[in-house]
């Protein structure tokens, strides 16, 4: 998708959500690094700003270095631990935001955990999800767009570090897996 197309659906989600979000204070939790980029520009489309609303951060990671498959577990990292397993999400809305949504193994364990340490609500907000790769049953509370069964790259979403700073989403070329030449526009 082009920036356009990007900025217009991301304007519009940010929108939904302040209308969603204005009495509940989110603490939206962004998951390093894919997310960074739309958390960025959804946070500030959130307007008027829900009061109280609270930025943090997670890495989470179920990839390896330069594969395009996951590998079977996924390690989590909180950027600013208050608990020895996580943030600080006891009685807290939290807003979890992840670039991509593909088997949901990911999402499914920081939701999972969230709940376990006593957030009021966790929901899912992801830019792209790719339902087919599904290999647990999750269906995000929010969803930018949903793709096909390609390895896209751009606005965040990386291909062993490289092309996250594209301002728009592309499809890596299957060729390009050994490689990583380049990505390109869809
Ligand atoms: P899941 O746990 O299989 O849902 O994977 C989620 C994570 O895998 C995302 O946050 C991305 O880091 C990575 N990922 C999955 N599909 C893609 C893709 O098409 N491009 C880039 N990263 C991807
Ligand atoms: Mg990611």
């Amino acid at each position: 998708m082009t920036e356009a197309q990007l900025r217009e659906r991301v304007t519009e989600l940010g929108q939904q959500l302040a209308v969603d979000y204005a009495d509940r204070a989110p603490l939206v939790v962004g998951t390093l690094k894919g997310a960074v980029v739309f958390m960025a520009d959804l946070v500030r489309a959130m307007q008027p700003l829900p009061d109280g609303m609270h930025l943090e951060f997670l890495r989470a990671s179920s990839y390896g270095l330069g594969a395009t498959e996951r590998r079977g577990s996924v390690t989590v990292c909180a950027t600013a631990p208050t608990k020895a397993s996580g943030l600080a999400v006891a009685g807290r809305h939290v807003l979890l935001i992840e670039d991509i949504v593909d088997t949901g193994c990911t999402a499914a364990v920081l939701l999972e955990r969230m709940r376990a340490e006593g957030a009021a609500s966790a929901r899912l907000v992801t830019l792209l999800s790719k339902p087919s790769r599904r290999v647990i049953e999750l269906a995000p509370d929010y969803c930018c767009f949903e793709i096909p069964d390609r390895f896209a790259v751009g606005y965040g979403l990386d291909f062993d570090e490289r092309f996250r700073s594209l301002p728009y989403v592309g499809v890596l070329r299957p060729e390009c897996y050994a490689t990583a030449q380049s990505g390109s526009e869809v």
